[in-house]
């Protein structure tokens, strides 16, 4: 096999050894350089709006408690058991004021404090043999939150949230703040492909390319407006911060017009220009681009569409879905995919996008499954020897040479954040390699272990044997 060093050269000059979407030695790698140091989704704080209320999340194989103590205060746990290390939380979402251990039976508050030690004084001797004051769960490293997104990451020395987001946070606007009230959603739909993680994420990030090719058939039976798929070349790749996404160019007309083109309520419309700032609103009223597909590094995706959801007439729904690619293994990924909507949008509004949602991007959504068949093939193929002698060129936009074959848009032309190109190009798709190379070439993270029921940390050496 090449050397690590080998690839990620190949990687950085847009040439992929086509065996990294199924190799189990890069995917070791990716998780103890990459997942161990990135900001990861865990889920919406509409998910769990009052004490109590929890869901389970994972990252990769850390499972989490995302919990709201009594206090109001959202919590990462870790779902061990303090004690012989059994999951504590079984349940994928609910509401509890505490957590018991099916184990042994120890139970925690809702903030991750030990509450409960059953005979703590004959079997422990109390606080002097196991100091439940100060006993908590784990909690992840970091906790960040952006427009009630939450996220955790692993690594103690992390760069704020913030400032990891960088410029893709005026992409991030659109998909989760269209009124003050922020967004509510609904789901997960859970299922698993056979398929590379990475896959999704870089088709999601700017592959405008496959659309006239793979969703012919959606395109055909007239679920869209536009009558031909190849006016996704007429849109914009952008890339900003750590994210990067896809747009559709719009008709003529003026920001209002364009919004209610796809399909969004005067109301709604409003509330948008209320809350975005120029720029944002100039991008729709001024460019002429309406944001659809994203990616966020590493591993978070987003789409935004508007489909018709009646047979009868022209009337396009928009809708706006959230999803996590969680990889299992190098070759098997969980997606899990929320539907979001403004939650301040009418009810009627949230109904026929729901179903716009469903039709396209659930789990029998049609492009989901137009999508995933070439993604578990490519996975597949990517097993193999052969594979290992390939490196595909990732380099469409660009010239021999380095230059764009198509420039990038100009401020006049162009009021978003980053950089953008018009038409078909893998511009982001080799901008997330570049993430993903930068990250697995960084050493392993170092994290402190943490002791549990110690008051001093001095311990004697135990003595049972024998004695
Ligand atoms: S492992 Fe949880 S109480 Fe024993
Ligand atoms: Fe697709």
């Amino acid at each position: 096999m090449d050397t690590i060093q080998q690839v990620l050269a190949d990687v950085r000059r847009g040439m992929i050894p086509a065996h990294i979407y199924n190799d189990a030695e890069i995917f070791e790698l990716e998780k103890e350089r990459l997942f161990s140091r990135a900001w990861m989704f865990v889920g919406h704080e509409s998910e769990i709006p009052q004490p109590g209320d929890y869901v389970v999340r994972r990252v990769l194989e850390d499972s989490f408690i995302i919990s709201r103590d009594e206090q109001g205060t959202i919590r990462a746990l870790f779902n061990m058991c303090l004690h012989r290390g059994m999951q504590v939380c079984r349940a994928e979402m609910g509401n509890a004021s505490h957590f018991r251990c099916p184990y042994h039976g120890w139970s925690y508050r809702n903030d991750g404090r030990i509450i409960g030690l059953p005979f703590h004084k004959e079997a422990y001797g109390g606080e002097e043999g196991f100091a439940r004051k100060g006993a908590t769960l784990l909690p992840a490293p970091n906790l960040a939150n952006y427009n009630g997104l939450l996220f955790v990451n692993m690594d103690p020395d992390a760069m704020p949230l913030d400032e990891y987001l960088g410029d893709f946070k005026f992409y991030l606007d659109y998909y989760t703040k269209q009124s003050a009230s922020g967004i509510e959603l609904r789901g997960p739909q859970r299922w698993r492909i056979k398929a590379n993680w990475k896959i999704g994420v870089e088709n999601f990030a700017g592959d405008m390319y496959h659309t006239p090719q793979t969703h012919t058939s959606v395109v055909e039976i007239g679920l869209f407006r536009e009558p031909k798929a190849e006016k996704r070349k007429d849109g914009m790749t952008y890339w900003a911060g750590r994210g990067g996404g896809t747009t559709y160019k719009l008709p003529p007309g003026d920001l209002e017009e364009r919004l209610a083109y796809i399909g969004y309520p005067p109301e709604m419309i409003e509330r948008m220009k209320q809350l975005w700032s120029t720029d944002q609103l100039q991008l729709i009223g001024e460019d002429a681009f309406m944001i659809s597909a994203a990616s966020l590094f590493p591993n978070m995706s987003f789409v935004h569409n508007w489909p018709k959801v009646e047979e009868e007439g022209d009337e396009v729904v928009p809708f706006i879905s959230l999803r996590m690619w969680q990889p299992v293994s190098e070759n098997e990924t969980e997606v899990m995919s929320w539907f979001a909507v403004d939650a301040e949008a009418p009810e009627e509004f949230k109904e026929l996008s729901y179903k716009a949602y469903l039709m396209c991007f659930g789990s029998t959504g049609m492009f989901e499954q137009d999508d995933v068949e070439n993604w578990v093939s490519l996975t597949n193929t990517a097993k193999g020897s052969m594979a290992r002698r390939l490196l595909l060129n990732s380099r469409m936009g660009m010239l021999n040479d380095g230059t764009p074959v198509v420039p990038a848009l100009t401020r006049e032309e162009f009021s978003g954040a980053g950089s953008a190109y018009v038409g078909y190009s893998e511009h982001n798709q080799r901008n997330f390699l570049q993430e993903w190379a930068d990250h697995l070439e960084k050493p392993p993270v170092v994290a402190p272990s943490h002791a549990v029921g110690i008051t001093n940390g001095q311990l004697d050496q135990y003595s049972s044997k024998g004695a």
